[in-house]
């Protein structure tokens, strides 16, 4: 699972600010959402796709069961005078139960697989999924892929397929890297989510990988995803 602390917190907010990759994720979203809906995203991490949908949707629920994730949303919601986002912590099976948004959003999340009769009683129009073509099972932890290794662009478009279930699929890639200040923080980055502890292979991995840009370093990560979107269910 992805554990938010401090670090990882700044790595992902650093690599959205460098990126815009949730900005550039929510433009073919929008096209799906209406100035009078409600919104809840599931899984929403740092929130900041939710804070993209909340630029047009009247109001989104962001719901994740890390403390420390919605911790730091709130506070930037404080912070950048956010009004229309509302933010829960807990599991989101126990906070959505017989609640009725018109969207729900996941990104990145696998609930369709094991929960999908609980996600369709929440939403009344839409289901917008965002998953990953792949994974690249030799460079995440063994962790992570217990958690949401389930759930890609290929299994739920055979789950949806076969219940008859009407959606669209659109296949993108946004490029995603990290960028760091300092060599030694690239070095932690890639010890702690690629498994690349021992530094003489460190060395050699950031020598091939690793960009010197102006004024900092960059690790490229391009994100290779599919946009479900589910429905219309009336
Ligand atoms: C891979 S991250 C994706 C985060 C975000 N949606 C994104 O795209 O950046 C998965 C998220 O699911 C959250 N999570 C895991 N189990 C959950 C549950 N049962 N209910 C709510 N959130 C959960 C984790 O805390 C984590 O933030």
């Amino acid at each position: 699972m992805l554990i938010w602390k401090d670090q990882t917190i700044e790595w992902y907010m650093n690599a959205n600010k460098k990126t815009q990759y949730f900005s550039k994720l929510s433009i073919p979203i929008l096209e799906y959402i209406e100035k009078s809906d409600r919104i809840c995203e599931i899984a929403c991490g740092l929130g900041f796709l939710s804070m993209e949908l909340a630029k047009k949707a009247k109001e989104v629920l962001s719901i994740d069961i890390s403390p420390e994730a919605i911790d730091f949303m709130n506070t930037y919601l404080e912070k950048n005078s956010i009004k229309n986002i509302n933010t829960s912590c807990g599991d989101w099976r126990k906070l959505c139960k017989e609640k009725v948004f018109d969207v729900v959003i996941l990104s990145y999340f696998g609930a369709i697989l094991n929960d999908w009769s609980l996600l369709k009683s929440i939403a009344s129009k839409y289901i917008i999924a965002i998953l990953p073509q792949t994974y690249r099972k030799d460079k995440v932890s063994n962790e992570d892929l217990a958690t949401y290794n389930r759930e890609t662009v290929d299994n739920v478009t055979e789950f949806l397929t076969e219940k008859k279930i009407p959606f669209k699929l659109m296949k993108d890639e946004i490029e995603f890297g990290q960028p760091f200040d300092k060599i030694e923080d690239a070095f932690n980055f890639i010890s702690h989510y690629y498994n690349i502890s021992d530094r003489n292979y460190a060395k050699e991995y950031l020598n091939k990988n690793l960009i010197k840009k102006e004024g900092y370093y960059y690790l490229p990560k391009t994100r290779k995803f599919g946009i479900f979107i589910i429905g219309p269910f009336k």
